[in-house]
């Protein structure tokens, strides 16, 4: 199409949308830069955005929750009967034989901002472990090894980031030499990303040539997977399960064999681990069915009288909260970009930088639009099936969300420790106690050196006698 008729289409399409502020610097642009812009423009799906704009970007869409919503059902951390334990022990069975037969593999979203920690830099090269300060990257590559050397096996990694960290990822990578790991058997892609929005439903310019974008949501993996041509190396692997897992947690079991096994043998096609929470208004999604199918409801969408709900023996009705751990089964994620599909955005009010008319460069104070992202606990109710298995808080769940206070830094390495420690406890190794009962010495374990529990007393002969304040490092 010649070069001033794809202009003139493009002015047309921007006036019909109500989005021509987009070219408002056209005459100052060089060639290059008008090359970029219109790009940026022709991805955008129209349509798609007039949907957008009217039902989250002006509104905030927050659909009545339907009346038929009832607890979700769970299999519990332990056998709740003797039929349950011969299902535990044939799914560990399986579990094990499919990690060791290369069907499972790793997959980390790590495409979000460590804003709320205020470190500059990709989440996932945060200092985290109480003695040695590996960072998060480092923990889930030395499970990743670990893994692979006790079944034998190839366990590939998969690494979503976003345009926003990407290239650091790759470099943080590759000087950390993929931390031990093979570099073809790690799969690094980015996330789709989607436009942001001032409240009256303009897309906004970052600069005079570009448009404000971030990154689409953890709910983009499944696209990401397909696009970027993850899935296909997947399959080119026999990789039949993914254990998907966020970067902010250093406890997550990324190959539980009985996971994975209850998943497999219960055809499911996405299953997720829960805890019980801490209370009704615990920072977690909250598993539920609704309709007859399991949907995640976020903490901050769940009704306080849903919230408070309790069972007459007290216990919340909506116990049950995700810690976003999750096995997708790589079929899913094949049928659901074979016959399209998208899932809900949600809408998040944010601070956005931005160029304003006049062409200054304005960082707000306050919340001036929309960021959009989808959620990927949102294409549970689009699984044939799905299980929930619960685990326990203090074995799998640490999130370091914050610098200090709950979900913080400093819980983190507190439970790393405390879950160390209590390994060590269950094998007779003594471990002193401040009067408060709380392990009065730090303690890290490397994965190499256990997985779980059950690998300590292998090693009974390499642990020290551990004194009060001691720094212990058993790697
Ligand atoms: C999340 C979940 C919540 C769950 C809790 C458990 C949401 C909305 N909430 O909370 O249900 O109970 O964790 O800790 O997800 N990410 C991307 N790309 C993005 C956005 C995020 O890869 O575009 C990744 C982040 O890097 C991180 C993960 O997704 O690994 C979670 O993102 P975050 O923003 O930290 O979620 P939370 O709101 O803390």
């Amino acid at each position: 199409m010649p070069a001033k008729k794809r202009v003139e289409n493009i002015k047309k399409l921007l006036r019909e949308h109500s989005q021509s502020y987009l070219l408002t610097f056209w005459e100052q642009l060089d060639t290059a830069q008008r090359q970029n812009l219109l790009a940026q423009i022709e991805q955008l799906d129209f349509a798609k955005i007039d949907y957008w704009v009217a039902n989250f970007v002006k509104e905030s869409a927050c659909a009545a929750i339907s009346p038929d919503i009832v607890a979700a059902w769970s299999y519990g951390p332990v056998p709740a009967n003797a039929e349950q334990e011969r299902r535990y022990a044939k799914a560990g069975k399986l579990g094990r034989k499919l990690i060791s037969t290369g069907k499972v593999a790793a997959f980390v979203v790590a495409g979000g901002q460590a804003t709320r920690l205020e470190f500059d830099g990709p989440k996932g090269d945060f200092p985290i472990s109480p003695v040695k300060n590996k960072t998060l990257f480092q923990i889930f590559a030395e499970s990743i090894t670990a893994v692979s050397q006790k079944y034998r096996a190839i366990c590939p990694w998969y690494v979503m980031t976003s345009p926003l960290n990407h290239a650091p990822t790759i470099e943080i990578f590759r000087s950390n030499h993929y931390y031990g790991l093979d570099e073809k058997d790690v799969f690094i892609f980015q996330q789709g990303t989607l436009p942001n929005f001032s409240f009256d439903g303009k897309i906004l310019l970052a600069d005079k040539a570009n448009i404000a974008s971030s990154p689409d949501g953890h709910g983009g993996s499944l696209k990401a997977l397909y696009e970027s041509g993850a899935l296909d190396d997947m399959k080119r692997r026999g990789v039949e399960f993914l254990s998907y897992f966020q970067v902010d947690n250093p406890l997550v079991n990324i190959f539980d064999p009985l996971f994975i096994g209850l998943h497999a043998l219960d055809k499911a096609e996405m299953s997720s681990r829960a805890v019980i929470k801490t209370g009704p208004y615990e920072k977690v999604g909250n598993f539920c069915l609704i309709d007859g199918r399991l949907t995640v409801i976020e903490y901050s969408d769940l009704p306080d009288e849903l919230a408070e709900k309790r069972n007459p023996d007290g216990s919340l009705v909506f116990e049950l909260g995700s810690i976003a751990i999750h096995i997708i089964s790589t079929s899913f994620v094949e049928k659901l970009n074979a016959k399209g599909f998208s899932l809900p955005l949600h809408r998040a009010v944010k601070k956005i930088p931005y160029i304003d008319q006049k062409g200054n460069s304005v960082e707000p104070d306050r919340p001036n639009g929309v960021k959009l992202e989808s959620f990927v606990f949102d294409a549970l109710p689009l699984a044939s099936k799905s299980i929930i298995l619960q685990t326990l808080r203090d074995q799998e769940f640490a999130p370091t969300k914050n610098i200090t206070g709950v979900d913080s830094v400093e819980t983190t390495r507190q439970m790393m420790v405390a879950r160390a420690a209590g390994w060590l406890e269950s094998a007779g190794v003594s471990i002193p106690k401040k009067p408060d009962g709380s392990v009065d010495c730090l303690i890290e374990i490397a994965p190499g050196f256990a997985l779980e529990k059950d690998d300590i007393k292998e090693k009974l002969n390499q642990i020290p006698k551990i004194k009060p304040g001691d720094r212990i490092y058993l790697g």
